[in-house]
């Protein structure tokens, strides 16, 4: 695969578009093929096997536009599925977890880190393990926020509605002494504001898709895959459910005048 391929960027929906971002300001070289299986949105309390099938199944059609890399964008999809599939890749993937507990192994003082996610990611132990590996005296507190992922696919991002289930979920994590928190989904930067001030400054907010970025930038380097193209590169966008609600919150979220997206029959690879 040529350097100037494109880099496949996936989710279950909107969340991965902050991860694209991330990676659109770190590597401007860099042509990105996001998909957004928005038919199918959320994955975070589905079983393995269905994440892992609709994973492979996004992967098949990324590769039809033979793609030089691979990001996993969703930290559901990274926990459940990615072990499985880097197995029958010719190409470089990487997912948001390991640089996620990597950013925030690097923040913590009090050595007490909070982690936000879907259902499915807590209860995979992911992060957990990894940041284990790095400092085993680092104690990780888990919460599943479930309603997040929804209030965020219906562009709740600032609305009395979200800030009272942040409460909710962050009481909690809040009462326990953590001075770092994990937004374990990447649907939940696009709430950074109201999680701030629900969990007030004391605690640090990481974002692992910054540091996911950075890796994939090491990765292509070391690969001798970086783009040579000049900067500006054209991105596509392709979702499994109808385009206009995504193209209007793309637009926002990426802070681009217009996006183009084309619907796909993911079911079909
Ligand atoms: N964006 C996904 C993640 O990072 C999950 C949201 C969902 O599909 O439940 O985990």
């Amino acid at each position: 695969m040529g350097h100037d391929a494109a880099i496949g960027v996936f989710d279950s929906g909107v969340g991965g578009l902050t991860v694209a971002k991330a990676i659109m300001a770190a590597l401007p070289k860099e042509r990105i093929i996001y998909f957004g299986d928005t038919a199918r949105v959320p994955y975070g309390g589905k079983s393995r096997e269905t994440v892992t099938k609709y994973t492979e199944q996004i992967i098949r059609f990324l590769l039809t536009k033979e793609v030089k890399a691979l990001v996993i964008a969703c930290n559901t999809m990274s926990a459940l599925a990615l072990d499985t599939v880097e197995k029958n890749l010719s190409i470089p993937i990487i997912g948001v977890v390991k640089p996620g507990a990597l950013a925030a192994s690097k923040v913590t003082k009090n050595k007490r880190i909070g982690v936000i996610a879907t259902e499915s990611t807590i209860s995979s132990g992911l992060y957990v393990h990894y940041i284990g590996q790095i400092d085993p005296e680092i104690e990780v507190l888990g919460k599943a926020c479930p309603l997040f992922c929804p209030l965020v696919e219906e562009g709740m991002l600032s609305d009395p509605v979200t800030t009272e289930m942040a409460k909710r979920y962050l009481d909690g994590l809040i009462h326990q002494d953590i001075d770092t928190l994990i937004l374990g989904c990447t649907h939940y930067p696009l709430l950074t504001e109201t999680i701030a001030e629900v969990v007030g400054k004391q605690v640090t907010l990481v974002n692992p898709a910054y540091e996911t970025a950075k890796e994939l930038k090491e990765l292509l380097k070391s690969e001798a895959l970086l783009a040579q193209q000049p900067e500006n590169a054209s991105h596509s966008f392709y979702v499994s459910d109808s385009v206009e609600k995504f193209q209007s919150f793309a637009a926002r979220i990426l802070h681009l005048d217009a996006v183009s997206a084309e619907n796909i029959h993911i079911e079909e690879y």
